[in-house]
């Protein structure tokens, strides 16, 4: 089966086929940037999880591997799930979960390692240490890292038995010993059931942990996609303790598509990959693509900068490459402009100078994105391909409307408000491969428009 015009990401990371979910092992190693992810390559379930393996010097070109891990051990016999990679002595560890389910129907988490020489082959090791007491079989997404007196602190997403979520935190001196250092984050109360692929980034003022509770309680404008990935904002200590409030914990990404982070630094600069869906079951299974037998995609890649307590997510400078030649188009935004897209893959930056009302802009008649002048908020409606309703999701912005910068693909969008303030990714899906509208209904010369037609850059 082939991927259609109509849904085909051409820059994104996809599958080639099957299911694709978190990003997992991202590393830089000999000259070149490896993303890993979840893939299911013998079909659109949740199912036979391996690692799936593109390479770039450029973060935004990238080549096809073959599969980094597959199950072949008793200890990851029926699936590879999510973690982590690092660099050390010129090889490249990952670390992942081993899922097991038992002849009884009993289902067993290891957190297991595999290391490669030349990144491409993986020499797998086994699990790494024994869970401790208290918790469920829910123990999985190893993320590890180097301190600067030359430990290691390994993190991976627990549920305690009273099914609450949790992180647990270990520390090595040598990569193989493991001993357990408790929960990473102390608290007592109820914030989710399972924590999800937890991940922390080391900036100069201060320490983010981000992981993926699943479960929280929809509240206002927030929380409203089954399960959420988000930040709080603290600081590391030399135990192993990360000191932030949950009442402090932020949303990441503020679209309807977007779950199970993570990151690697590299020169100084933190990038995050997501994974562009955050659907329940049922939309899931209503992905047009799963009859193209393929389904899911990444983010694109974004650099995350830490200013004044909030995460701003930038899209990637590096992501210019993708434009084609010169700008397609540039012009003043006069009352209702209408233009067409130069290709379905297309980039549109906004830049807004005397905005003081309201405006609604559509996109290829399937996103609406209206702004509200007195609420200084955005909100971000799209059609649900199961149920045919409108829905949205919105955010009120802490800065002035400045700019929108949004990239589209047949069958995605990522709108990145005020250089990475808030950020929306999204899946949409409609027939008409060929339609191209946007039309902004905004007041006259409140800004600029600029479009660029962007390339395949997955082969
Ligand atoms: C998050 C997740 C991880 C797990 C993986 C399995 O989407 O549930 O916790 O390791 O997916 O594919």
């Amino acid at each position: 089966m082939n991927k259609s015009d109509a849904y085909n990401l051409k820059y994104h990371i996809t599958p080639p086929y099957g299911l694709l979910n978190d990003p997992n092992g991202l590393a830089y190693f000999n000259h070149q940037y490896h993303v890993f992810y979840q893939w299911n390559p013998k079909g659109t379930e949740h199912k036979n999880k391996c690692w799936g393996h593109v390479v770039s010097s450029d973060l935004v070109h990238w080549q096809r591997k073959s599969v980094a891990l597959e199950p072949s051990e008793w200890y990851d016999k029926d699936g590879i799930y999510s973690g982590g990679g690092i660099v050390h002595n010129e090889k490249l560890y990952l670390f992942y979960t081993g899922n097991v389910i038992r002849d009884d129907g009993v289902k067993e988490s290891y957190q297991c390692a595999a290391i490669s020489e030349d990144g491409e082959y993986f020499q797998k090791i086994g699990p790494l240490f024994e869970h401790p007491k208290g918790y469920t079989r829910h123990v999985r997404d190893p993320k590890v890292w180097r301190d600067q007196h030359g430990n290691w602190w390994l993190i991976v997403g627990a549920q305690r038995e009273d099914l609450t979520g949790d992180t647990l935190i270990y520390k090595s001196k040598n990569l193989s010993e493991w001993e357990c250092q408790g929960s990473f984050v102390d608290h007592d109360h109820q914030f989710g059931y399972m924590w999800e692929c937890p991940d922390v980034l080391h900036f100069a003022e201060n320490d983010v942990f981000v992981f993926s509770p699943q479960g929280l309680p929809e509240r206002g404008e927030y929380y409203k996609n089954p399960n959420q990935s988000g930040y709080i904002v603290g600081k590391l200590s030399n135990t192993g303790k990360f000191n932030g409030n949950l009442s402090d914990f932020k949303e990441l990404d503020r679209g309807f598509d977007f779950y199970a982070p993570q990151s690697f630094k590299v020169n100084d600069r933190t990038i995050m990959f997501g994974w562009m869906s955050a659907m329940n079951e049922e939309a899931e299974r209503a992905v047009p693509t799963i009859q193209e037998g393929w389904i899911h995609a990444l983010t694109l890649p974004r650099e995350v900068v830490l200013m004044n307590g909030v995460l701003y997510q930038k899209p990637l400078p590096e992501l210019q490459l993708l434009r084609l030649d010169d700008m397609h188009y540039k012009g003043e935004i006069q009352n209702n402009s209408e233009w067409l897209l130069p290709s379905t893959q297309a980039e549109l930056i906004v830049h807004f100078s005397l905005l003081t009302e309201n405006f609604k802009m559509i996109i290829r008649d399937a996103v609406q994105i209206d702004y509200d002048w007195e609420q200084n908020s955005l909100t971000v409606w799209r059609t649900n391909w199961l149920t045919g309703e409108r829905e949205y999701r919105k955010a009120t912005l802490n800065n002035k409307l400045a700019e929108m910068q949004i990239f589209i693909e047949s069958s995605s969008l990522e709108l990145f408000v005020n250089e990475g303030e808030e950020v929306f990714s999204l899946r949409y899906f409609i027939e008409d491969a060929d339609q191209r509208n946007v039309l902004l209904e905004a007041g006259d010369n409140v800004g600029e428009v600029r479009m660029y037609q962007l390339q395949e850059c997955v082969g």
